[in-house]
C-alpha cells in the first residue's frame, strides 16, 4: 500500500460548499480546525456537519471532503468492535482508534470520548483519563455525558486547559437506565434538559451534543446558549449536526435509528466488490498478466 500521510496528501478537492474562506466546511483551511473557530461559527450563524470516525483511512477521506470535526466516539463499541453498547469500551480503545483518526487527519479538530467508567468517579479521575487520550492520541478535545452531574469533572477539565465537548438527552453510557428513547419530553424534562445545557456551558464546555431529544426542546436550548449545539435526532435548528460514520454511509446493517439518513450504501458497495473478487479468483480471472511478476 503506497498511502500517503496526511500530511503531505494533496490539497482536498477544489469543489467547495461556499466562498467564504473562513467557513468551517467549505472553507479554505490550512491548519486544525480549533474550538475557537467553533464558537466563531455560532456567531455567523453557519451550520457545520460532525461525523464519528474510528481509523486512519476513513478519517482522511473524510478529512478531505473537509468535515470540520471528526469523534472518535464510544459508538466505537457497536460500530467498530462488535459489542452491543458503548458500555464494555475502554480507554485502551479509545486511545488507539484516537490515535489513527489523528494520524489519518490535517484539518479537522478530532474529539475523543471518555469512556463508561473513565470519568463517574469524579474530576480527579476524569482529568487522569483525559491527560492520558490527550497525550496519547493527539486528539484537541474529549467529549464526556452529562451537564449538571458531570459538572466537577468539566470545570476540572476546561481549568487544566482541556477542551470539554458535552453530551446530553439520550447518552448512551446510562443505556442499562435511560433505554434508547427521546428524551426531554414534558415540561420538567425540557427544564431539565436546559439547566444541562447552562451547567455544562458555565462550567466551560465549548460544545454541547444534544441526542434524541424533541426538535422544540433542542432549538430552544440552541437559542439559550453561546456555544455550539450539535444535534443527533435532535431536529433541524442545533447550530451542528452528528451522524455515526456508518449508518451516515449504510455501512450498518439491519436497522437503522430513524433520525439517521443513509446517504450511501456502502455495505452493499463492498459486499458487491468482495462477490467480484470471489469469482474472479474462483474462475481463474484474477490474477490476471497485469497482476503478476515475472
Ligand atoms: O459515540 C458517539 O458516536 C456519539 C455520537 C452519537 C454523538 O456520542
Amino acid at each position: 500500500m503506497t498511502q500517503l500521510p496526511a500530511a503531505q496528501k494533496p490539497p482536498r478537492d477544489s469543489a467547495r460548499a461556499t466562498d467564504n474562506p473562513r467557513a468551517l466546511y467549505g472553507g479554505a483551511g490550512t491548519r486544525r480546525v480549533t474550538v475557537r473557530d467553533l464558537l466563531a461559527a455560532k456567531e455567523r450563524g453557519e451550520k457545520w456537519p460532525m461525523l464519528t470516525a474510528y481509523d486512519a483511512m476513513t478519517a482522511s477521506v473524510f478529512d478531505e471532503a473537509g468535515i470540520p470535526v471528526l469523534l472518535v466516539g464510544d459508538s466505537m463499541g457497536n460500530c467498530h468492535l462488535g459489542f452491543d453498547t458503548t458500555v464494555p469500551v475502554t480507554m485502551d480503545h479509545m486511545a488507539m482508534l484516537s490515535a489513527a483518526v489523528v494520524r489519518g487527519t490535517s484539518r479537522a479538530l478530532v474529539v475523543g470520548d471518555l469512556t463508561f467508567g473513565s470519568y463517574q468517579e469524579g474530576p480527579v479521575q476524569a482529568l487522569r483519563s483525559a491527560t492520558r487520550l490527550i497525550k496519547e492520541s493527539g486528539v484537541g478535545a474529549v467529549k464526556l455525558e452529562g451537564g449538571e452531574r458531570s459538572l466537577a469533572q468539566t470545570e476540572t477539565l476546561v481549568q487544566a486547559g482541556i477542551p470539554v465537548m458535552s453530551h446530553l438527552g439520550l447518552t448512551p453510557q446510562s443505556v442499562h437506565t435511560l433505554g434508547y428513547r427521546v428524551q426531554g419530553r414534558g415540561d420538567e424534562a425540557a427544564h431539565q434538559l436546559l439547566r444541562d445545557a447552562k451547567a455544562a456551558e458555565q462550567a466551560g464546555a465549548f460544545a454541547v451534543v444534544l441526542e434524541l431529544v424533541p426538535a422544540e426542546v433542542a432549538a430552544e436550548v440552541t437559542r439559550s446558549l453561546h456555544i455550539p449545539t450539535i444535534g443527533i435526532g435532535a431536529g433541524p435548528d442545533t447550530d451542528a449536526q452528528v451522524l455515526v460514520w456508518t449508518d451516515m454511509a449504510g455501512m450498518t446493517g439491519g436497522k437503522v435509528p430513524r433520525f439517521t439518513k443513509q446517504f450511501a450504501n456502502l455495505r452493499q458497495v463492498l459486499g458487491d466488490a468482495a462477490r467480484a473478487y470471489a469469482d474472479e479468483v474462483v474462475g481463474g480471472a484474477f490474477p490476471a498478466e497485469a497482476h503478476t511478476f515475472h
